[in-house]
């Protein structure tokens, strides 16, 4: 464990749920293994602004089934610049924060990386509900963000069945489409449009209209937010095909809300195995699930890893679809 006896906790970026799961497992086991532990309000934001203080098992009461982040978040594009990576380093030895355990996506793991090159040990607890950072095959947050989506889908179908409308529905996901893949075969979407495969509306249009020649009396499109233009899909879907088309943008709905099972069983491990991996000397780790086995990476290969698209979940659509 080296010389750790004292870590800080964050969480940066995008809220997700399960974010406080992680925050209890982080602080729970700290405190069961003789560890002290501080808070960090906002992220990096409240790291350079040095609002940190002191947590206790009282501090976590209460959170495990609460969506957001009891810590609260930030972006903080000034982490970007070294001479607030420095401050922030400086602060963390002013602290004596021997470890740092950041909690969030892609921006966040950057931050830690940055802090890792200037001498703090830092670890990583993926959350966003993207599913966007390529090492690990879980973020936190993505199921529940799934299972909201879903649910949104299955009223806005009640309505668009019972009009016999068509329905666009955009979903979360910045650069990427697995909220909308999910939402897509859940819901029964007859078809997704996402950044990873880029189709014409001219081609949406075509597959709206032979589905209704096969006898469909209403239609779903899911839309990924990297993607967008869902607005302007629907006004031209309307215009071309004469069906009644909505547009429905679901946005922060899906970020929010208390965290499935799934989300805080992956809070509560990734929390507890992070502080395992620091009491047996790991550092600057980032905690993640591969084939379903737990993983440790270095956080800067981590950040490296890229994964191929594939084609297969979007193939299950198409075929689901009629
Ligand atoms: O990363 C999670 C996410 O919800 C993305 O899906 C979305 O593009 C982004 O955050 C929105 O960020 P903000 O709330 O800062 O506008």
């Amino acid at each position: 464990m080296g010389d750790v006896k004292r870590i800080g906790v964050l969480t940066s970026g995008g809220d997700a749920p399960g974010m406080n799961a992680a925050i209890r497992g982080v602080v729970r086991t700290a405190l069961n293994r003789g560890l002290s532990v501080v808070g960090i309000k906002r992220g990096y934001e409240g790291l350079l602004a040095c609002d940190i203080s002191e947590l206790n098992g009282k501090s976590v009461s209460d959170i495990i089934h609460r969506g957001g982040t009891s810590l609260l978040t930030a972006r903080c594009p000034e982490m970007l610049e070294k001479k607030y990576q420095e401050k922030a380093a400086d602060i963390c030895r002013i602290m004596k924060i021997d470890a740092l355990i950041t909690i969030g996506g892609d921006g966040t793991f950057r931050g830690a990386a940055a802090l890792s090159e200037l001498g703090v040990n830092v670890m990583g607890i993926p959350a966003t509900i993207d599913l966007d950072l390529a090492y690990t095959d879980y973020t936190i947050g993505f199921d529940t963000a799934v299972n909201t989506a879903m649910e949104a889908i299955n009223k806005i179908r009640d309505t668009s069945s019972s009009h016999e409308r068509c329905s666009v529905v955009e979903v979360m996901g910045r650069r990427c489409g697995n909220i909308a893949l999910w939402c897509s075969i859940t819901g029964g979407a007859e078809a997704v449009i996402i950044p990873e495969h880029p189709v014409s509306t001219e081609d949406v249009i075509k597959e709206i209209i032979q589905n209704r020649a096969k006898g469909k009396s209403h239609n779903l499109i899911v839309v990924a937010e990297g993607r967008g233009g869902s607005e302007a899909l629907a006004k031209e879907i309307e215009k071309v095909t004469g069906i009644v088309t909505r547009a429905t943008i679901l946005g922060y709905l899906q970020r929010g809300g208390s965290p499935s099972a799934r989300d805080r069983m992956e809070g509560s491990l990734m929390g507890y195995n992070c502080v395992e991996a620091i009491m047996n000397g790991e550092r600057n780790r980032a905690m993640g699930v591969i084939n379903g086995a737990r993983i440790s990476m270095d956080i800067k290969e981590a950040l490296s890893c890229t994964k191929e698209y594939n084609d297969t979940l979007y193939n299950v659509i198409k075929v689901l679809s009629v």
